[in-house]
Order: C-alpha cells, then sequence, then structure tokens
C-alpha cells in the first residue's frame, strides 16, 4: 500500500507541508539541529506559523518564504529559536554532582585551578551549579557557561531564578551561594564574578583550553548525528589531560559511537576522556 501524501489531497495543505519539510532541512544544514525535531505536530505547527509570518510579510506563499530561508536571517533565526528546548535546573541529575564531589575532584592536584565549561548552558543553572560544587570544595576555578541562544545567555549572565528553582539544591550549597530577595533567588557576587557566559554556536566552534570538567548534557539529543557527533569530538579534544566530559546518561551511547572514549567514574556514572589521554586515573 503506498502512504498518501503528508498533507493529504489538499494541495495547500501538501505545500504546506513542503515548506516545513524544507526548513527543518535549511536548519539541519545550518545549524546542525536535528530533523528528529520534526516529528513531533507542535514542531512543525510551530515552523509553519514562522512560515505564514514570513509569507505575508514578504507577499509570497510560505512555500516561497521556506525557499528564501537561506537569505531570510530574522525568519531562520525565528525558527532556531522556536525549537530550542533550553529546559534546565540546579543540580541536575544529582549522581553526577556527588560524583564530581566525591571522586573526581580528590583525584585532581589540590593547588590546580579548574577550568570548567557547560557547554549548552541553557539559562546558567549547570554552570552556577558546578561553580557552587567547585568553591564548596574549596578549590581555585573559572567556569564558562556557552549557548547559541542569545536570551539564554543574558538570563545566565543576570543571575536572579524562581525562589523555587534551588529546590533539587543541597541546602548547605543554596544558603551558601543564593540569596532570596523580593521573592526571587539571587546568585551571589563571589560566583558571578568566577562564572561567565558567552554565546557561541557549537555547531560553529566550541571554546578552547585545557578544560578538567566539560558538561555537555542534554544537546547532543538535538543535533543531527554529523554535526552532533563533530561537536563531542570537539569539546573532547579541549580537555587537559586527566579532564573528563560529562554526557547525560541517555547520550553516552551515542558518544561512544562517535568514537569518544567511556570511562567508569562510578556504578552509575559514565564520563568520556580526551583522545589519547590515559591520565584520568580510572578505568
Ligand atoms: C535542554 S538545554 C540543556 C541545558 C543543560 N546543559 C542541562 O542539561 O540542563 C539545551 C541547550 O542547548 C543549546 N544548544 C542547542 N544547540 C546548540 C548549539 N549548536 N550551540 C550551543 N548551544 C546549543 C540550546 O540553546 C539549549 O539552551
Amino acid at each position: 500500500m503506498t502512504r498518501p501524501p503528508r498533507g493529504g489531497a489538499d494541495p495547500a495543505a501538501r505545500s504546506a507541508e513542503r515548506a516545513v519539510d524544507l526548513a527543518l532541512a535549511e536548519v539541519e544544514r545550518r545549524y546542525g539541529l536535528g530533523r528528529s525535531l520534526a516529528a513531533p505536530g507542535w514542531v512543525r505547527a510551530r515552523v509553519l506559523t514562522i512560515l505564514n509570518g514570513a509569507a505575508v510579510r514578504d507577499g509570497v506563499s510560505p512555500l516561497v518564504a521556506a525557499e528564501r530561508l537561506q537569505e531570510d536571517r530574522q525568519a531562520i533565526e525565528e525558527i532556531v529559536g522556536a525549537l530550542r528546548v533550553g529546559e534546565t535546573r540546579f543540580y541536575r541529575d544529582p549522581i553526577t554532582w556527588e560524583a564530581i564531589a566525591s571522586s573526581i575532584l580528590p583525584r585532581l592536584p589540590p593547588d590546580l585551578p579548574i577550568a570548567g565549561l557547560s557547554a549548552g548552558c541553557s539559562t546558567g543553572e549547570e554552570a552556577y551549579t558546578l561553580g557552587m560544587v567547585l568553591a564548596s570544595a574549596g578549590r581555585r576555578f573559572s567556569v564558562l557557561g556557552v549557548d547559541r541562544s542569545v536570551p539564554a545567555i543574558e538570563a545566565a549572565r543576570e543571575a536572579v531564578y524562581s525562589a523555587e528553582a534551588a529546590e533539587q539544591l543541597p541546602p548547605a550549597l543554596a544558603q551558601r551561594y543564593c540569596e532570596l530577595k523580593g521573592g526571587a533567588l539571587h546568585i551571589c557576587q563571589e560566583l558571578r564574578d568566577v562564572v561567565s557566559f558567552e554565546v557561541c554556536d557549537l555547531v560553529h566552534a566550541v571554546p578552547t583550553g585545557g578544560f578538567q570538567i566539560i558538561f555537555f548534557k542534554n544537546v547532543l539529543l538535538y543535533l543531527a548525528e554529523p554535526a552532533g557527533d563533530a561537536v563531542a569530538r570537539r569539546l573532547a579534544a579541549e580537555l587537559d589531560p586527566g579532564g573528563l566530559l560529562f554526557p547525560a546518561a541517555s547520550e553516552a551511547p551515542r558518544l561512544c559511537g562517535a568514537g569518544l572514549t567511556p570511562v567508569r567514574v562510578n556504578a552509575q556514572v559514565i564520563a568520556f576522556r580526551g583522545p589519547g589521554n590515559e591520565r584520568t586515573g580510572f578505568p
């Protein structure tokens, strides 16, 4: 049985579906955002709304608007922004943070200043959490958070969150590094001085420097295979000897497939080492 074309027999609906397919292909080509995003209907609906807006603005059909996306920076940025999933939390996946505090930091020379990177940091919670864990261990450090979203980086730099945002943070970290003011959670200045943020599209360039700890969590799943795997390899190449890259648990198999070498930090946590780096001290 042949499958009916998307959009059914209605030519206008078929043209709209084709426009959405073209837009998603362009987003993948330019930004590496996976076309797997196309599966849910809400994604297609969002893209079509933006194409309709561009079509009305330019007096063309949505299909022509999609064909012009290569030159339409405003529309393509709107689409990428609409597809962004920025979900994040302080102290997300506690077992990883506990492993860093109990197994990773004690293995790094005590006088070594630690450089941390949160690659795909969204609104900053992951980068600040890393800062809190390093500061409470008494380490000298700097943390850089990068994301391709300008509004996310602006929010990260502002460092003000809802009061509920601290719910998952261990109380000792929340009390030491956050302050409740006017019903909102403010990250303390001491931490803001050593945690910085930059807008950066990882598909085009990754931050350079010998990092001891890189978080690359819940980003790879949104990136198409060749682009996302290349980002992971480039990030791993920026690890210091002895440094480790932490993905989300669900992303670990893909990193193995991309050629990165896993190391078992403990029974529950897998991280990845840099190419040719045997000095992590983990099997
Ligand atoms: C779901 S959030 C993950 C936030 C955090 N890493 C965590 O695990 O809680 C994914 C973030 O990755 C960012 N992102 C996606 N593609 C990116 C790219 N090519 N370069 C930089 N950031 C990207 C998105 O803007 C979004 O803020």
